[in-house]
């Protein structure tokens, strides 16, 4: 729970090695040195993820094994999460992956394993931790969502359509969970320069894991339940989201 200040003093992260989930983690728990869960599927790229977190200043920190694309597994999974740290203030949907768009088309089940990802695994875990949190009445769900939902690119419509997917389910949970304490923070990143987006041309307004930790963090001090990084992401995209489709899509996406 957290502290008296309002301090996070619990981080659970789902995609423990994200590089935007363990910058929003060492952002979190750093400063007020909390226990920090990381859990995903490689066990030595948590251990790295780990010692990034301890350095940062992190308290306690754990890992654990998840598969966001293994369902049947999340309710024993949450059990042993919640066994190790009590309770968690914020928990942090960050796994995910972008897939190969063309390879997607050419056939194969790399779209499928985006989509089971992204949006089947994303709304399973949700669900079981949200009950959780509301329990507890207390505590964050962080989803990361995208801009690449808000208008889906025929560049990547595999991956921007589970984005878009997502965000309106985590935006319905949000609702569902109104006045319990607990509450879902959509977060809505561009381009954000890492692992994910190596070898691509960099985006106008392109952005860092820090930067978004940054604005997570502030975002869950002052209660907001929607943010873009950056933020003036929010108007290009509304303008892109009322183009007429011939306009959409004769520009360079
Ligand atoms: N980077 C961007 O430009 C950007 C922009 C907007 C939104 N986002 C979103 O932000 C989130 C974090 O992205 P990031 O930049 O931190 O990318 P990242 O460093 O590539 O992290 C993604 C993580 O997802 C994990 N993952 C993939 N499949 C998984 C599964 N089945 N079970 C558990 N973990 C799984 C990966 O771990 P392993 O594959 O090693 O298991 C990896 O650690 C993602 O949801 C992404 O879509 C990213």
């Amino acid at each position: 729970m957290k502290d008296a200040l309002g301090a996070v003093q619990s981080v659970l992260v789902l995609g423990g090695a994200s590089e935007i989930g363990v910058a929003i983690a060492a952002e979190l728990a750093g400063p007020r040195h909390a226990t920090v869960v990381l859990a995903g599927r490689h066990p030595d790229a948590l251990d790295a993820a780990a010692a990034q977190v301890r350095s940062a200043g992190a308290g306690r920190v754990e890992t654990l094994p998840f598969d966001a694309a293994d369902t049947d597994s999340h309710e024993a999974f949450a059990e042993k999460a919640w066994a190790l740290a009590g309770d968690f203030d914020v928990v942090v949907v960050a796994f995910g992956l972008l897939g190969d768009q063309a390879e997607a088309e050419a056939g194969g089940d790399s779209a499928v394993r985006v989509a089971q990802t992204n949006y089947v695994g994303a709304v399973s875990i949700s669900l079981v931790v949200s009950r959780r949190l509301r329990a507890q009445g207390h505590g964050t769900l962080v989803v990361l969502s995208s801009v690449a939902g808000e208008r889906v690119r025929r560049a990547n419509f595999v991956y921007g359509s589970t984005k878009a997917g997502l965000d309106g389910f985590a935006q319905g949970l949000g609702d569902s969970l109104a006045g319990t304490g607990a509450g879902v923070l959509i977060v809505r990143p561009g381009f954000v320069t890492g692992r994910m987006t190596a070898g691509m041309d960099t985006a106008p307004m392109a952005t860092t894991p820090e930067a978004v930790a940054k604005a997570t963090a502030s975002a869950i001090a002052s209660g907001k339940e929607l943010i873009w990084v950056p933020g003036t992401l929010r108007f290009v995209f509304a303008a892109f989201r009322h183009l007429p489709r011939p306009l959409w899509r004769r520009l360079p996406v």
